[in-house]
């Protein structure tokens, strides 16, 4: 096998090694058919059927509830920007958005082409190196809804627990940590993630929706950005993503044979704490650059205290076969995603060079 490298990358990312194995092995004839998972007929038995697993896979590991219906759309995490407030900000009413990054800038800036947006609480003018304080929400009585990013891939923040919004429905954008940990989905009217992170390949994104809040999409919505459209068909009204739907069974297979949620976070929490420790006893040399109880167990965000070394510890990172680590332009200096397939060993590799080069150039 051509040598595999360690992956950091924050999405598309590094995917379970069973996972892509299994694709190779079964790539020219799924499940026996003589045909190849991406020659399969959607409207067939056998991709009815792994459709109907990867629901009860979902359902099983994240704990839906039968009150939620599970869909598998095109357009990314992106065209739910936009989806959410057509189906859910009914006219009139108010929506609450808590910006703590640029996916929630983004989902804002949608959401405000289709009705009121109240933006309940902003770290944008700290560079939103945290996550808000409960105190600090400006929430709306009788909001449609109260939108956030459960973690922000960018800036590298999570939120550890989630705001309490009363009978308003929460509205998360899962993108980067759904999978990572286990959380209560009743609170939720509705989750959405994108899967290039800890579900699968690019392609599919997943939505999770409370099915009393479907059907009250204004008239004239166009018919694929309805949800009700897609709840009635069972993801089937279009040419769904076979392949990346395909591959988020086979990665679901993984995660629970990993033991689940629970040990899934477990492990999670170990590569994120061993990554922070050695960033923050280096004596100042590497630095992260969130509020610690903002950081995210999924992007691990540092930069050098010396930035002109920037170069040389990418180079050297990049020479030992550790990719992906650029931080995000907007932010500069080194992102660590560390999603849930990647392992405890990358995460080794990472901190013991960082440690050399810390060491090197003291
Ligand atoms: C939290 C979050 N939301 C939304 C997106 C955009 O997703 P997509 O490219 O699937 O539209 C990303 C992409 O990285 C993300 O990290």
């Amino acid at each position: 096998m051509a040598m595999r490298v360690y992956n950091f990358n924050p999405g598309p990312a590094a995917l379970p090694l069973p996972a892509l194995e299994k694709v190779r092995d079964e790539f020219l004839s799924f499940r026996g058919t003589g045909m190849s998972i991406v020659e399969v007929s959607h409207r067939s038995a056998e991709f009815g059927a792994l459709l109907e697993e990867t629901d009860a896979g979902l359902r099983a590991l994240l704990g839906i509830p039968d009150a939620y219906a599970i869909l598998y759309l095109g357009g990314g995490a992106s065209l739910q920007f936009s989806m959410a407030p057509i189906n859910l900000l009914g006219r009139g009413r108010v929506a609450d958005y808590i910006e703590t990054g640029e996916w929630s800038s983004k989902a804002i800036k949608e959401a405000a082409k289709v009705g009121r947006v109240n933006v309940a609480a902003s770290t944008k003018a700290e560079k939103f190196r945290r996550i808000p304080r409960p105190e600090e929400l400006r929430l709306t009585p009788g909001a449609a809804y109260v939108h956030l990013t459960s973690n922000n891939t960018i800036y590298g923040t999570q939120w550890r627990r989630f705001p309490e919004a009363g009978s308003v429905p929460l509205v998360a954008d899962m993108s980067s940590d759904i999978l990572s940990r286990p959380f209560d989905v009743e609170p939720f009217g509705l989750i959405y993630a994108g899967a290039q992170k800890n579900l699968g390949p690019a392609g599919v994104t997943v939505v999770i929706v409370r099915r009393d809040l479907v059907g009250k999409a204004p008239e004239g919505t166009p018919t694929m950005l309805d949800y009700k459209t897609h709840v009635e068909g069972n993801s089937l009204f279009n040419t769904p993503p076979c392949f990346a739907i395909y591959m988020i069974k086979l990665v679901l297979d993984w995660v629970r044979d990993q033991g689940g949620l629970e040990a899934v976070a477990a492990r999670n929490e170990r590569k994120a704490r061993l990554l922070y420790d050695a960033i923050d006893g280096s004596g100042g040399f590497f630095a992260g650059t969130c509020d610690r109880d903002s950081r995210s167990r999924m992007n691990v965000t540092f930069v050098l205290a010396r930035s002109e070394l920037s170069e040389a510890f990418a180079r050297e990172a990049n020479a030992a076969g550790l990719k992906g680590l650029k931080g995000h332009r907007s932010v500069g200096g080194f992102r660590a995603s560390l999603y849930n397939a990647v392992g405890m060993e990358a995460v080794e590799a990472l901190v013991a060079l960082m440690e050399k080069f810390r060491k090197k150039n003291a």
